[in-house]
């Protein structure tokens, strides 16, 4: 069995290709590497390339024997996804339809798609169930709910099937650090968190204390990305099983404050981490964290790392890689 991996060169791209290639799979990774690094895929067959480019993608098929994919490709920045939207629909949603044609035309029927717990805005209740109405507040969101409803419409006109995977924070780096994400291009909490505690950056900014929430600040749901990279194992066992369609929720079910990280992370790492309490983040709901239920019942998926082995993997990752993949 092969898989295709576009995104493979990226933080959560990377780390699920260590992942599915440990279960025994032959992969081949597609990465434009603007965002990605070469070295996070190591040894994995590599082609750097778009996955707007039809008839590479229907040549990598080919020439690899394709049977499923892990579409992770994607602009993922909110603030920019309102400043540029062309740039996301262009590269999220056009991109995405020319990869789902060329697989189509290569006959390749399974694929797990990346999709994000934005799609739910500020949800009205929490836990938040696959089935709340989408609200999305980004451009960004809304290209992975059009990319939802394309794969949709693929999975009723042809034989693909689909996993949609609404992921909610991704948050930690592989267990031995030597995988993780770049911080110095991260706008994300944690990232954040670990700068000020490292003392690269002055105090960090927490956003909002006037929440309707336990303490007041943001309530999310971070989930480890070797839990996130298991799910998808896990969605790729579904369809190569036979299984149907469907759109999961990828989270824990627990909410964890601002305040939760921050604790947490003196706890765990000793160090102080110095902080301000700043206006609210325009758009920013006060709590989102999932209703996971779906997936464990449907793929027997359940995540089993803690708050505390999300911080001291990105601890041991941040320090360690100052500078990314680049350090
Ligand atoms: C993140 C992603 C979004 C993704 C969503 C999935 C970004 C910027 N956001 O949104 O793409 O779709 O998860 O659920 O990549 N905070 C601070 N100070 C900081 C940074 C964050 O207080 O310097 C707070 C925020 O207000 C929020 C929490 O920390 O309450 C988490 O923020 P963040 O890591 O940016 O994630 P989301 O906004 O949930």
């Amino acid at each position: 069995m092969t898989t295709l991996i576009t995104g493979g060169a990226g933080y959560i791209g990377s780390i699920t290709t260590r992942l599915i290639r440990s279960t025994g799979r032959a992969v081949v990774v597609l990465d434009t590497l603007e965002n990605g690094h070469r070295t996070a895929v190591g040894d994995a067959p590599f082609v750097q390339g778009d996955v707007a480019d039809t008839e590479l993608v229907e040549r990598i098929c080919k020439e690899h024997g394709v049977d499923e994919v892990v579409h992770f490709a994607a602009y993922k920045a909110v603030g920019e996804s309102m400043e540029n939207p062309s740039k996301y629909f262009q590269n999220n949603v056009t991109g995405s339809q020319k990869l789902f044609d060329a697989l189509h035309r290569a006959g390749v029927e399974r694929v797990v798609f990346s999709s994000t717990a934005g799609v739910y805005g500020t949800p009205d209740t929490v836990p938040v169930r696959e089935d709340a109405e989408p609200r999305c507040e980004s451009v960004y969101a809304e290209t992975k709910l059009m990319i939802e409803k394309t794969l949709s419409w693929y999975s009723r006109t042809t034989s693909m099937r689909h996993v949609c995977l609404r992921y909610f924070n991704a948050a930690g780096a592989s267990s031995d650090a030597t995988l993780g994400e770049d911080w110095r291009f991260s706008q994300n909490l944690i990232p954040h968190v670990m700068k000020a505690a490292m003392g690269h950056a002055p105090a960090l900014k927490v956003f909002g204390n006037d929440f309707p929430t336990p303490d007041g600040t943001g309530v999310r749901d971070y989930i480890h990305v070797e839990d996130l990279a298991s799910a998808h194992v896990a969605a790729l066992d579904h369809l190569a099983g036979k299984g149907a369609s469907i759109t999961c929720n990828v989270g824990t079910g627990f909410g964890t404050s601002v305040m939760d990280i921050i604790n947490t992370t003196e706890q765990v790492t000793g160090q102080k981490v110095p902080y301000e309490i700043v206006g609210r983040r325009a758009g920013d709901p006060a709590a989102c964290y999932a209703d996971p239920s779906l997936i464990t019942k449907t793929f027997g998926w359940s995540p089993t790392r803690s708050l505390e082995d999300i911080i001291a993997t990105a601890y041991a990752w941040h320090s360690t890689h100052p500078a990314g993949h680049d350090s």
